[in-house]
């Protein structure tokens, strides 16, 4: 009977431990994976960052450290395995210039992700230029982040945490 206590508390501890995101594995942008540099463009250091998060099945944390990085537009695209976290330290510029967005309306947008943290504490800097205002995620009620960043089809929307 101990023996049994026991062991259920072990399997407790285990699934706590397992959903506790002190776990998530790590993609760092900056990692000589990914080989983002502070100062730098962002986007593809991101982009396969982010592509190899959604694709592990298990809670992934994809982090951009302190610093300022140019982020051109950015979809990232569900569906993902597990949860998933975007830990932002940083600052991230959208271009300076609006007319480098194919959609005037949206820079970074979240698509088919449920379980999405967004954290860190960190900037997205749409740099002023662009249209704020145009930004039509009023029409769709899965899409209510903050202009020029939208979370399309995705479930619950996103949780911010600082
Ligand atoms: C940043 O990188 C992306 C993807 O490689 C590229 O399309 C974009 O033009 C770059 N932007 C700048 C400002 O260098």
């Amino acid at each position: 009977m101990a023996l049994k206590l026991s062991l259920l508390a072990m399997h407790l501890f285990l699934l706590l431990a397992s959903t506790s995101k002190a776990h998530a594995s790590v993609f760092d942008v900056t990692s000589a994976t990914y080989g983002a540099k502070p100062g730098s463009n962002v986007s593809k250091a991101l982009a396969k960052a982010w592509s190899d998060a959604c694709a592990l099945p298990s809670a992934s944390k994809v982090v951009v450290p302190s610093g300022t990085y140019k982020l051109k537009e950015a979809t990232f695209r569900g569906s993902c395995k597990a949860p998933i976290e975007m830990q932002v330290q940083g600052t991230l510029h959208a271009p300076a210039d609006a007319s480098q967005l194919t959609r005037p309306d949206t820079w970074v947008d979240f698509q088919y992700i449920d379980m999405l943290t967004l954290s860190g504490g960190g900037t997205f800097d749409g740099q002023g230029a662009l249209a704020w205002s145009q930004n039509d995620c009023h029409k769709n009620k899965n899409c209510n982040l903050f202009p020029l960043i939208c979370a399309s089809n995705s479930s619950p929307i996103p949780k911010f945490r600082t």
